[in-house]
């Protein structure tokens, strides 16, 4: 308890700086004679996106009074440390200020009605394998790691219609969950069932680790508005709804997700699996066999080399999502550079060291 109430304090406190970043900043420039005018947007695909919301879009520019901004400011800032304390990130010591910049206002959001806090540090900042390897990805050139891992998402509150049915909902913020579940059974919201009067109906699932996700539904076949990074070619993800890519690319549901994932994931998984194998198989070989010294240096360097690309696969983590071709690619070769260590070793003939040297 004491937890949660700790995770709600630290969301006010920077909600409250945000705030008050807002109102410094209103005041620095020719002090308007509301403290909280309308954000103004400049956005191509704003009105458009606003009238899919049933929003009207005249009245759509933010919060208009100061208790309207502090109930959306408040909404907004305790949904997302819910999320955030909710993954791995906040067990590993992340708050808001490790990514955002509390004392910077960022692009003006109109989705959310709020400022975006200023980014100080980004996925890749720290994600570096994942950055090198998405940066050869063939089929999500044009989107970035928070389009897939930070979707708009509603918080559960959003669709609590009476018998717990999904109402209406405003999927125009960005979830802070940030891992996606693959599994084609895993939903980031489920029924609370032990819900006491006045309680949600609906909470976030949580994973073996008691971390919530975003399932693959939200991620790829979200059938909200595309977010506006993904605005154009992308627009509604793979959602048999609203995507405009190809009739191709868009699945009906979540299972026909999952089968397009595994079709990158299997090789990738496979080829892995090969790898960690033939390393532990030659390692213990390259002990027992007696080599020239030329052919043991190049065993060595082989399987160097094939190491390196079962850690990067492995730390990466995607198993094809990041850069599926690329992966793919990588991990054969590392089958290539195994098949090529075991044929040296093969032509040693098995010979074990002590066998030489008692010969
Ligand atoms: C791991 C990095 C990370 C952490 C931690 C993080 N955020 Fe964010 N946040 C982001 C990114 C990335 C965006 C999207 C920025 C963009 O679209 O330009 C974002 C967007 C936002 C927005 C803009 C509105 C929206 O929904 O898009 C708000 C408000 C926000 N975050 C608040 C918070 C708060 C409050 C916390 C702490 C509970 C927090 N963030 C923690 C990365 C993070
Ligand atoms: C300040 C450094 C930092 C930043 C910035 C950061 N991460 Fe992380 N992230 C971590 C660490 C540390 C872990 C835990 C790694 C581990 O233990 O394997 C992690 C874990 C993750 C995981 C795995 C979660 C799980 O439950 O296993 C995902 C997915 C992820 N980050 C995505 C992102 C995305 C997307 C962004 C940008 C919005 C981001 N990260 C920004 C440091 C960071
Ligand atoms: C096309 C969508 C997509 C994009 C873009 C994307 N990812 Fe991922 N990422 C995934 C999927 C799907 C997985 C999970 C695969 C699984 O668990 O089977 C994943 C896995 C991860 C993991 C490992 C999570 C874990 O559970 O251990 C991290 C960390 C991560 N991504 C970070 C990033 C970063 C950083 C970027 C940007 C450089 C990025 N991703 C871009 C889809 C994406």
């Amino acid at each position: 308890m004491t937890k949660n109430s700790n995770h709600l304090a630290a969301g006010r406190g920077f909600m409250l700086m945000l705030l008050a970043g807002a109102v410094g900043s209103a005041l620095a420039a020719e002090a308007p004679a509301d403290p909280y005018p309308p954000v103004k947007f400049d956005l191509p695909a704003h009105e458009a996106f606003v009238k899919d919301l049933n929003l009207d879009p005249a009245r759509h520019q933010g919060p208009q009074t100061v208790e309207e901004q502090k109930k959306a400011l408040t909404q907004i800032f305790n949904e997302k440390t819910e999320q955030n304390s909710l993954s791995k990130h906040y067990e590993k010591g992340h708050t808001c200020t490790t990514c955002h910049d509390q004392q910077r206002i960022g692009r003006p959001d109109w989705m959310t009605s709020v400022t975006a806090p200023e980014m100080k540090q980004k996925c890749g900042d720290c994600h570096d394998v994942q950055k090198k390897v998405f940066s050869k990805t063939d089929t999500h050139k044009k989107i970035d790691c928070v389009a897939c891992h930070m979707p708009n998402m509603p918080s559960p509150e959003e669709f609590q219609g009476p018998d717990g049915v999904k109402e209406f909902y405003n999927a125009v913020r960005r979830s802070h969950l940030y891992k996606i579940n693959v599994d084609p059974s895993a939903q980031t919201y489920v029924r609370n069932l032990d819900a006491k009067e006045g309680e949600r109906l609906w909470t976030y699932a949580l994973d073996k680790k008691g971390h919530a996700y975003v399932d693959i539904v939200w991620s790829c076949g979200r059938a909200t508005p595309g977010d506006y990074t993904l605005s154009g070619d992308a627009q509604g993800c793979h959602s048999p709804a609203t995507s405009t890519l190809d009739e191709g690319l868009r699945y009906a549901d979540q299972s026909a997700i999952y089968a397009e994932i595994l079709k990158w994931q299997t090789p990738v998984k496979e080829g892995f699996e090969k790898i960690g194998a033939g390393l532990e198989r030659l390692k213990q070989l390259l002990e027992v066999t007696a080599l020239k010294p030329a052919d043991q240096t190049e065993v060595r360097l082989m399987l160097d080399k094939a190491e390196e690309i079962y850690d990067q696969v492995k730390e990466d983590g995607s198993w094809g999502a990041h850069a599926p071709r690329y992966l793919k690619d990588r991990v054969l070769t590392g089958v290539g550079y195994i098949e090529k260590a075991q044929a040296i070793i093969d032509k040693g003939g098995y010979q074990s060291a002590s066998e030489k040297k008692n010969r």
